[in-house]
């Protein structure tokens, strides 16, 4: 299973071509497009539902699905919007801003047919604000379109009226969120809010709102032109397509590579990254999804596919395909230490779960990485993810929480040792 040069949607990944209209147009985006909207608005969400896309920021929820919910028929007073999210601040994850910045006209296109699909007046792309240069491309990029017809007033001649706003972020994870970055939007405080109501019902000043991001956007024209059964005959049942993945860590050769979904972790590896480094003997564990999906030991990841429901079957998940691979050389304790001190610094603070437990969790895992620490308390950290689990108003207390359950389950023994090293504390256990 493995992705031939012809059906790559991304063609400019690594900039080798320059990103602006003239390249891209010459690479095929912006080609008709007027021809692929007036389908209907009704056609093109069945023809993305048909393909079978899943959102590729992490959730994975259905991308033609979502479109869906929104009104038919927006009130002139409660106009709808579709909200981009390019505020890519995963640990691990890489893939968007490679889209930024090589093929930002994938991403405007994309932009003025999801938003013609589900009725939206405009599209924010909300950028993360450590993106400097990758916002100067985008800017530019809109202003190409602008200039060329693309967008404004009946955009591409299709007697739509569409417009596409840049919104730089200021660094705070929590505005990835879909809600936290409505607020943010909006020029409030980016705290996530509480769903339902989810932002089809009442999004971005109050009005219909889908928010999707980059990835699920910039292969919305690439679909519609080679068609829902191309892009479905990728992957198996459930985990189609194609998909950004992104190698970092302990490989020869990290990279961003777009593969067929369900490509095994290995064959990924050999085939992208050049291997493990010192071979794959050893490799220690995977994070496969962003750091907000629980570590995969060795033996359990090598042929797990790159998918959904592969990735779930080993206790893990997809999440934004963003492998984080450890050798042996790896303290995993101390990764997961660092990981949990994002989190308790990312935090918003506005439910008691989260902000208290992300800091208590944080100083125990300190603990338990310098062996500093009661046996006992392994099991009173795993205890207290599971409170924060499916507590909090918004995923990141579960992104904190799995981590530390997935080092637990895992890597117990070597917690144990650390304390036990330690002496005095593993004494006063027993
Ligand atoms: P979620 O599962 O709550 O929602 C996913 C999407 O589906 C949202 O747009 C939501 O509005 C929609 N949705 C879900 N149920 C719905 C319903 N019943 N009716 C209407 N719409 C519905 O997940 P969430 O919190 O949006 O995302 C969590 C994921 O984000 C994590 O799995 C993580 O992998 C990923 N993530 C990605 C980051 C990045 O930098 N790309 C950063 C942090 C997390
Ligand atoms: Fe804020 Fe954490 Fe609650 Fe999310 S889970 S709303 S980040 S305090």
């Amino acid at each position: 299973m493995s992705l031939a040069d012809k059906d790559r949607i991304f063609t400019n990944l690594y900039g080798f071509q320059p990103w602006n209209l003239k390249s891209a147009q010459a690479r095929g985006d912006w080609d008709q497009t007027k021809d692929l909207m007036s389908r209907g608005q009704d056609a093109i969400i069945e023809e993305i539902k048909a393909s079978g896309l899943r959102g590729r920021g992490g959730a994975g929820f259905p991308t033609g699905l979502k479109w869906s919910f929104m009104p038919k028929e927006p009130r002139a007073d409660r106009p709808s919007f579709l909200v981009i999210n390019a505020d890519e601040s995963e640990p691990g994850s890489c893939k968007d801003r490679e889209i930024i910045r090589h093929d930002p006209h994938k991403l405007i296109e994309g932009a003025l047919i999801a938003g013609f699909a589900m009725r939206a007046r405009a599209a924010y792309i909300y950028i993360r604000g450590e993106f400097i240069r990758e916002a100067e491309t985008l800017f530019a990029a809109v202003q190409e379109a602008y200039d060329a017809g693309l967008l404004g007033k009946n955009a591409a001649k299709s007697g739509y009226d569409f417009d596409v706003f840049v919104h730089r972020g200021a660094g705070a994870y929590i505005c990835g969120e879909e809600t936290a970055m409505i607020e943010s939007l909006e020029g409030k405080k980016g705290q996530p809010r509480l769903k339902p109501p989810f932002p089809a019902g009442a999004g971005l000043y109050g009005c219909p709102t889908t928010v999707n991001n980059v990835e699920s956007i910039a292969v919305v024209p690439t679909i519609l032109r080679r068609g829902a059964p191309w892009f479905a005959s990728f992957g198996r049942e459930n985990n189609k397509g194609t998909k950004l993945f992104q190698i970092s860590g302990h490989v020869e050769r990290p990279c961003v590579v777009e593969e067929e979904m369900g490509i095994t972790f290995r064959e990924l590896i050999d085939k992208h990254c050049g291997g493990i480094r010192g071979g794959w003997d050893n490799l220690l564990a995977v994070i496969p999804g962003g750091s907000s999906v629980p570590l995969v030991p060795a033996a359990e990841i090598m042929d797990a596919p790159m998918d959904f429901d592969g990735l779930k079957a080993v206790g893990s998940g997809l999440g934004t395909a963003a492998a984080i691979v450890m050798d042996k050389s790896t303290d995993v304790v101390q990764a997961i230490s660092r990981i949990s001190y994002f989190y308790k610094h990312e935090s918003c603070g506005q439910c008691t779960p989260c902000r208290e437990g992300t800091g208590w969790m944080w100083r125990v895992m300190e603990r338990l990485r310098t062996g500093d620490a009661d046996i006992s308390e392994i099991d009173t950290l795993f205890d207290v993810t599971k409170q924060v689990e499916g507590h909090t108003i918004c995923a990141l207390g579960d992104a904190a929480a799995w981590p530390i359950q997935g080092l637990i389950k895992h890597f117990r023994p070597e917690i144990e040792r650390r304390i036990r090293e330690n002496g005095g504390a593993l004494e006063a256990a027993e």
